[in-house]
């Protein structure tokens, strides 16, 4: 365990004003500031943070705590990392050896079995083996020195030869199957998940090797098999090369489909390629985006569903606050193929010459309608209304549809009328889905939000919080609680686990503040003392209204439901009705 003194410095020392501003831009309100929430995707703001007790909460989605639990989640670190992260930030020197670090030590094992993975991928590529593999890359136009910086490697054609070497090196079978580089025979055993492909490392802004990307060489499987999300790995937040893209020095990001278009990119002289990691874009990812560049160019594939792709795209990043470039790829399928045939220079001129995302979109649309015939023109300003109706920027569409109907010669208050009556549709959609998206939200984290109890037993769930509201405001009254309240009076487990973590600390002496206690809680339980603590009611509680929910919990104690009353037998049954009766007195 880490000191409760030195987790309140730290509190002290890491404003959770500065921490969050980093990532969310805030608005004062009274006491308080709010700010959309990066968590979960909303338009109005309900992510709160409270400079009083240095804590946030987002009403929408539930996510709360301390600056520790925001960057836990902010930047995907496991509890001691993040304090890390906070103390480094401030000059804050955590003390060694104080710590219960089984998971941190698991996530470093598989982090040093992935650098030995790749070093040994690399020296197989360099090997006689990977005679084939070089010379693949050599036909992709990949030079010696590109190879080297991106540290690219061959898994050889074999079942064994990766996961034999990591068993000499120790690494147990269970080590090498979470990592993803192992997989578990049905016989028992394990073998190699990548087989004669080329091997693409992926690295984290820490320089260290999180996951795997291999492109096929021969026709077994897939064309690209990658990593599934392993302890130190999660998909759906990285990029691959941003480790070298955010130092890039540009302003902006280049975002690719593929491992090999962003090679071939970097190859080219543009160092501030990135790409998702054989997924499609997540609003995660978006967000992510969002803290190191204002601006992205999409260098998607040419083809038909790289296009799709590119709409959806435009879609999370102007919503992360990104904007949006698009190239328009001609006489290649994709920025690597288009590098390889016409060169950097060119690829520099289609960079400068990128359009705005609507701009991009409306010269597409227009070269697929034929706009000299009556019906190709209506078809065309259905579409164009369509598409005008996902711009969030009112001035972008007033511009365009002015642009348009003069172009077009058509009346523009009709089309107008339009656009404004499709607005209004897609707005009443995206509340119906963010309301959708927020009920399946709460109700799939059993033992957070949905608990079952809090539907059941609400009078006494209710009563249950305010003891630990009450408890919260006055540390000092824990001894007068815990005399007349037990644990489980509490009939939610959750809340059950809060009562027990916020008295054992201040029976100790401890302060119970939300700094040190999601030091021993889960992000879920952090978050509903956070959903607690914030409630208007529970604000300026008196002795006398605690002591009414105290009365509450203890009214229900012992009094068990019909259902478990039917299953009593003999002397328990006995004893029950004995109990009851002396209650009563
Ligand atoms: P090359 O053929 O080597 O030039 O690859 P590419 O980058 O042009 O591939 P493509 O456009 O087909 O795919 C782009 C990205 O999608 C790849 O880098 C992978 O991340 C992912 N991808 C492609 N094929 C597969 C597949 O079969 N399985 C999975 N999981 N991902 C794939
Ligand atoms: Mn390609």
């Amino acid at each position: 365990m880490l000191p409760d003194s030195f987790l309140l410095e730290l509190k002290y020392r890491a404003d959770i004003e500065q921490i969050v501003g980093a990532y969310v831009q805030l608005k004062r309100r009274g006491r308080n500031l709010t700010g959309l929430c990066p968590f979960h995707s909303e338009k109005t703001p309900s992510f709160t943070v409270y400079p009083e007790s240095q804590s946030f909460y987002c009403f929408g989605c539930g996510a709360g705590g301390d600056a520790i639990t925001f960057v836990r989640r902010a930047e995907n670190l496991d509890y001691l990392e993040a304090v890390k992260f906070l103390a480094d930030r401030v000059g804050l020197q955590v003390p060694e050896g104080s710590v219960d670090d089984t998971g941190h030590r698991r996530r470093l094992r598989i982090l040093e079995m992935n650098r030995e993975a790749a070093r040994f991928f690399h020296s197989c590529l360099m090997s006689d083996q990977g005679r084939d593999a070089r010379a693949y890359l050599v036909k992709r136009g990949l030079t010696k020195k590109t190879v080297t910086r991106f540290g690219l490697g061959y898994a050889p054609e074999s079942w064994d030869t990766l996961t034999a070497y990591l068993r000499g090196k120790g690494y147990t079978e269970d080590e090498l199957t979470d990592g993803y580089l192992g997989v578990r025979r049905k016989g028992g055993g394990v073998y190699d998940a990548f087989r004669n492909r080329i091997i693409f490392p992926i690295i984290d802004l820490r320089g260290a090797v999180i996951a795997f990307g291999g492109r096929n060489l021969g026709d077994k499987g897939p064309k690209y098999l990658n990593s599934g999300d392993t302890p130190v790995f999660k998909k759906s937040r990285n990029l691959y090369a941003l480790n070298f893209a955010k130092s890039a020095g540009r302003g902006d990001l280049i975002l690719a489909e593929g491992y090999m278009d962003v090679v071939a990119i970097h190859q080219g002289g543009f160092q501030n390629a990135v790409a998702t990691l054989g997924t499609a874009l997540t609003g995660e990812q978006a967000r992510l985006i969002a803290q190191y560049t204002r601006e992205v160019v999409l260098a998607y594939d040419s083809d038909e569903p790289g296009q799709i792709a590119t709409r959806r795209a435009t879609g999370l990043l102007e919503e992360a606050g990104v904007g949006v470039r698009v190239l328009a790829i001609t006489g290649a399928k994709d920025p690597d193929e288009y590098i390889r045939t016409y060169g950097p220079e060119k690829f520099e001129r289609l960079l400068e010459g990128s359009e705005s995302a609507a701009d991009f979109a409306i010269t597409r649309l227009r070269q697929s309608h034929d706009l000299d015939t009556a019906e190709g023109r209506v078809a065309f300003l259905q579409e164009f209304v369509r598409l005008m109706a996902d711009n969030p920027s009112p001035i972008q569409r007033e511009v365009y549809l002015s642009k348009i109907c003069r172009d077009l010669e058509v009346d523009k208050q009709a089309v107008a009328a339009q656009l404004a009556a499709a607005i209004k549709r897609k707005q009443q959609t995206a509340r119906k889905r963010e309301a959708g998206q927020l009920r399946a939200f709460t109700s799939a984290a059993p033992g957070a939000r949905g608990e079952l109890e809090r539907q059941k037993y609400p009078r006494q769930v209710l009563a249950g919080e305010g003891v630990i509201a009450y408890l919260m405001k006055h540390p000092d009254s824990c001894a007068w609680v815990r005399e007349q309240v037990e644990d489980q009076d509490f009939v939610s487990p959750g809340d059950r686990e809060l009562y027990q973590a916020i008295t054992a600390k201040l029976s100790q002496g401890h302060p119970a503040e939300v700094v040190t206690l999601s030091a021993v809680l889960s992000e879920e339980r952090v978050g509903r003392l956070m959903e607690i603590t914030t409630k208007d009611i529970y604000r300026d509680q008196s002795r006398t209204e605690a002591k009414e929910f105290i009365q509450v919990l203890q009214e229900y104690r012992n009094k068990k439901s019909d259902e478990e009353l039917g299953r009593l037998e003999g002397e328990e049954l006995g004893r029950y009705i004995a109990s009851q009766t002396a209650h009563k007195k």
